[in-house]
């Protein structure tokens, strides 16, 4: 297994494989056009799992030049429970952390229980103090 650079050229294996690990959490914003974006937006940063030539995990890991966010940490179930997760997770990491930036976030559903595990078994702590707000941004012309 090696972890490396997610690529443009990755897209369709990519999308394909969070249809089974990422389902619920996709949206427009992972459009072919939304994730070339996001990885022109975040060079090198997000990352696969490759075994025998195949895609078996993600991360997408970026920055708003403030706070680290990950997105779509996802291991295909056969591979699970191995580390690659935390592989995957610590590539991502380290390379927000090379860009200056000291604090990492990730949202997680509250009924994901095995994303709730895998986040506290990390080292993320669950912040209690905070509610995520969101819009639906509707201004363009
Ligand atoms: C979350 C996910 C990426 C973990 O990938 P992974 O390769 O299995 O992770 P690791 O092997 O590095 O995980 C190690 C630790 O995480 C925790 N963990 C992982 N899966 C778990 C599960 N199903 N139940 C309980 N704890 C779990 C455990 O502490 C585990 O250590 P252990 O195996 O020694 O008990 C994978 O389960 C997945 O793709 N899930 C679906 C997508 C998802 O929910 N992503 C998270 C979004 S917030």
């Amino acid at each position: 297994m090696i972890i490396r650079e997610m690529k443009k050229t990755d897209y369709a294996e990519v999308f394909e494989m969070w249809q089974i690990t990422t389902k619920r959490a996709l949206s427009k914003a992972d459009s072919k056009e939304g994730i070339e974006k996001y990885l022109e937006r975040n060079p090198g940063m997000s990352q696969v799992a490759v075994e025998d030539g195949k895609i078996i995990g993600t991360v997408l890991a970026g920055h708003d030049g403030r706070r680290g966010f990950i997105h779509h940490m996802a291991v295909m179930p056969m591979y699970r429970r191995h580390g690659i997760g935390h592989k995957l997770a610590q590539v991502a990491i380290s390379k927000i952390e090379a860009d200056g930036i000291d604090k990492t976030h990730i949202f997680c559903y509250q009924n994901n229980e095995t994303g709730q595990s895998f986040w506290t078994d990390f080292g993320f702590k669950k912040r209690d103090d905070v509610f995520v707000y969101s819009y639906e941004n509707k201004f363009k012309e």
